[in-house]
């Protein structure tokens, strides 16, 4: 062959797939735990973790062995077929996070589809507005996902350029800010909910106020229209509790899962609401789909959340960034701006003066695999990362900077 490997299969992604992504130059052949492993078996720590999807490591054992064990059972039947493994794991988690009802779904934008459809469907069958009608607040600078419905609620005009028409009826706020979105609520008669992410995750690791999001709760229940919290990433263990909004003591009325709760071995997202707002949808065909609360899906998603409990997952996260915090800031770099972050979902804020590609590079070359989000860093290692990974991560930083 003339060719290295590795350009022959840079070759076949150019010649057979659109490029999304820009991806790390090696081939990576295996991920344990937080790390991953490129071909010739060199080790990198994942400050990336699929996006906030392996939270409990790479290829948990007992994540893999119920995956193993349910997929040669019965993996999808298709929901007109009864299971016993779907609904205990949807007590479980209903249960476990406080609601009364949860319906499940695959890809983490499709739980927040599933969540606009609730909020939509409670408005015309509970609130009385005409269909067709209702406005939905969101937040400047969210992320939701990629579909034609996530892409209405953006506001990255990069990410929808050429992409319309869009769906209508989303008012775009900032995030942080209770004034304009009350605001928003006077001006607006028909808004029937606000759909925002309690920590903001693609747009940087955005902490809110410590009183934002009761400010939002309280805004709802006052207005009687509900609030719609995207935890897809900032959920299971990445801030350091089980929800964003438990951290800050609030309680949405419709809740949304994803990522972490399958530990990154399926798609897997679930939408939790309680009965009296769930009752809008509890028609028969109104919603659903083949792989959704699938036996396999709901095996998985059960030990996936039983990991992050048995193996305490928050708490961990939560020593763990203080400590990973604390490191950061030990740097003393004049090219770090800021370091904010709950759990093990950090954001540093890099003088701009600095090329991010460059840095995400050194960092590579520190056997880090890190992830720009616009002028940010985001940290976000697998929350069972130890300390021996934070003191590596924070020494990759340290001689990365150095080199830039
Ligand atoms: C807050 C939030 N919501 C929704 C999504 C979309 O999830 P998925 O990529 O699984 O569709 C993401 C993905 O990054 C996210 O961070």
């Amino acid at each position: 062959m003339s060719t290295t490997y590795r350009e022959y299969i840079d070759q076949l992604n150019q010649e057979h797939t659109p490029g999304f992504y820009e991806q790390f130059k090696d081939i990576f052949k295996r991920a344990l735990g937080v790390f991953l492993y490129d071909i010739s078996g060199n080790p990198y720590l994942d400050c990336m973790s699929a996006f906030s999807a392996v939270n409990q490591g790479h290829c948990h054992d007992r994540i893999v062995a119920a995956l193993v064990q349910q997929a040669g059972l019965m993996a999808c039947t298709g929901q007109k077929i009864k299971n016993d493994v779907t609904p205990k794991f949807l007590k479980f988690l209903c249960e476990l996070i406080g609601f009364d009802q949860c319906f499940m779904a695959n890809s983490g934008v499709e739980a927040v589809e599933g969540g606009n459809k609730l909020a939509r469907k409670y408005a015309f069958e509970i609130m009385g507005l005409p269909m067709g009608q209702g406005k939905i607040i969101v937040a400047e600078h969210n992320f939701h996902g990629r579909t034609s419905l996530a892409l209405a609620m953006s506001t990255d005009q990069s990410s929808k350029r050429g992409f319309g028409p869009f769906p209508e009826g989303f008012i775009p706020v900032p995030f942080n800010d209770i004034e304009t979105m009350k605001d928003a609520v006077e001006r607006n008669p028909d808004v029937i909910a606000i759909c925002i992410e309690p920590i903001q995750g693609e747009a940087g690791i955005i902490i809110p106020d410590g009183n934002y999001l009761q400010q939002v709760r309280d805004l709802c229940t006052k207005k009687e229209i509900l609030f719609i919290a995207d935890e897809i990433q900032s959920g299971l263990s990445r801030c350091g509790e089980l929800t964003a909004c438990s951290l800050f003591n609030v309680k949405p009325d419709i809740l949304l899962l994803g990522k972490a709760l399958s530990g990154g071995m399926l798609p897997i997202s679930a939408v939790l609401a309680n009965k009296k707002v769930m009752v809008a949808i509890n028609e028969r065909g109104v919603h659903g789909s083949t792989f959704a609360a699938s036996p396999l899906a709901s095996a998985v998603a059960r030990e996936a959340v039983q990991v992050i409990l048995d193996e305490k997952l928050c708490e961990n996260s939560t020593r763990m960034g203080k400590l990973l915090r604390e490191g950061m800031r030990s740097i003393e770099s004049p090219l770090i701006l800021d370091i904010r972050g709950k759990g093990l979902m950090t954001g540093i804020t890099v003088d701009p003066k600095i090329s991010q590609k460059d840095l995400q590079r050194e960092l590579y070359e520190q056997k880090l695999i890190t992830c720009p989000a616009h002028e940010h860093f985001r940290i976000a290692p697998p929350t069972c990362a130890n300390q021996e990974n934070i003191h590596q991560i924070v020494d990759g930083f340290k001689n990365a900077l150095a080199q830039i």
